[in-house]
């Protein structure tokens, strides 16, 4: 189902969150799955425990084989109670004292950022000269890895997920990320430091369950899961403040109201609609509906989250409202571990953005833009802007 106005999820979920609640749906590869659209229902299966997010399993409904391949030894991947084991491990590295710990370090990573784009011509990418480089220096950031080779980390991160990258520089690129974070295991088994990845080696290493892969996939899993989509939120979230002047013209104002606002643009866009499906396990039932074992289930976040039931005129961007609740995130055991970095990520950008560079606007009409209509994550390939 295509986006028909690139804020807004294709349209034909609203209908069916009306109608058909809990509908089957083919995917790609002409096979079917459940396509769950309501904001109760998606929690009901995200909390169900006889689903699966196990992508080998062969119900699951993938929409990227390829690239969820990848996924193998990942954490989002896995089941409780494998699941829970590792979790416990990486959540005291999220959560709110920490990331606050991380405040300064991403403030001077933007500030740089900002610093350069300015220095440069006019108009400028957005997406290249701030949405991708900001996540990828904080995951640089969070996992250690040395000044020296951050460029390197950098340019691949940024082949993988640009779209003029062919698909042998692509798996090229991310065969190069693979070695390179396994080389980095190495060196924090070796030398640990004050890092994410350090604390996790020796954390492996007291439970028992060290192995270089599975160490490495945890790396690989930070990276994909906090960079493209921390990227195209900043993008999205730049252009629907553009587009809002008067909504924009508060947030300059009064930035205290910049926390809601992070919390209404992830909301409003909810960029992972497909992260969050799942595999019947045994039958279930949804919304009086009956889901056999092994049928695959797409639980639409960005159809529950423009529920009408949960948000008043949900289909309006207001910074006011109260978004709380949204499933952005995701729901369950499997919800977002990033959430705070990103939201603090999303806090400081569009704070400090608009505040250094007060004239900022699009430099082509936004008809223009090219949005993602293709991708799995919602966003724009590139953001031409003037100031
Ligand atoms: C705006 C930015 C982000 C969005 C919209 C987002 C969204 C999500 C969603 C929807 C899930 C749930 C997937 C599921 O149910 O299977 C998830 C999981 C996860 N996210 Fe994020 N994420 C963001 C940023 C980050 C960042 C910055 C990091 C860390 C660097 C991160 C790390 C993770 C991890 C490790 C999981 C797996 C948790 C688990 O399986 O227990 N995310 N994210």
């Amino acid at each position: 189902m295509r986006r028909v106005c690139p804020f807004d999820p294709p349209p034909r979920y609203a209908e069916l969150r009306e109608q058909a609640p809990v509908t089957r749906v083919s995917i790609p590869g002409g096979r079917i799955a459940w396509l769950v659209t309501g904001h109760a229902n998606v929690r009901a299966v995200l909390t169900d425990p006889h689903v699966s997010s196990d992508r080998t399993h062969p119900g699951f409904p993938l929409v990227m084989p390829g690239f969820e391949r990848n996924l193998k030894g990942s954490i989002l991947t896995m089941d409780p109670p494998e699941h829970n084991r590792y979790r416990r491990m990486l959540a005291p590295e999220f959560t709110v004292r920490r990331v606050q710990g991380m405040r300064s370090r991403v403030q001077e990573i933007v500030d740089s950022q900002i610093e350069q784009l300015l220095a440069g011509p006019r108009p400028a990418d957005l997406v290249q000269a701030l949405s991708l480089p900001v996540p990828s220096l904080v995951i640089c950031e969070l996992l250690g890895v040395p000044y020296s080779e951050r460029a390197f980390f950098h340019a691949r991160t940024a082949q993988i997920f640009h779209k003029s990258t062919t698909a042998e520089r692509r798996a090229a690129a991310m065969r190069e990320i693979r070695e390179f974070l396994h080389r980095l295991v190495s060196d924090k088994v070796d030398d640990p430091g004050e890092d994410l990845l350090s604390r996790l080696v020796v954390k492996y290493q007291e439970a028992g369950l060290f192995d270089h892969e599975a160490m490495s996939a945890m790396a690989l899993t930070l990276l994909v899961a906090g960079h493209e989509t921390t990227a195209n939120m900043i993008s999205l979230g730049v252009v629907a403040l553009l587009e809002n002047p008067d909504q924009l013209a508060e947030l300059c104002e009064e930035p205290s109201l910049m926390a809601g606002a992070v919390e209404e643009l992830l909301r409003y866009f909810t960029i992972v609609d497909q992260a969050t499906s799942r595999v019947a396990t045994q039958d279930i039932e949804v919304d009086g509906v009956l889901i056999r074992a092994g049928e695959g289930i797409i639980a639409a976040a960005s159809s529950a989250n423009r529920d009408p039931r949960v948000f008043e005129d949900p289909d309006r961007l207001d910074i006011h409202r109260s978004a709380r609740g949204h499933l952005a995130f995701g729901y369950g055991v499997h919800q977002c571990l990033g959430q705070n970095l990103a939201r603090m990520e999303l806090d400081i950008v569009y704070t400090t953005l608009f505040r250094r560079v007060p004239g900022l606007r699009l430099a082509v009409p936004f008809d223009e833009l090219p949005f993602k209509h293709d991708a799995n994550v919602h966003g724009l390939h590139s953001l031409p802007v003037t100031w």
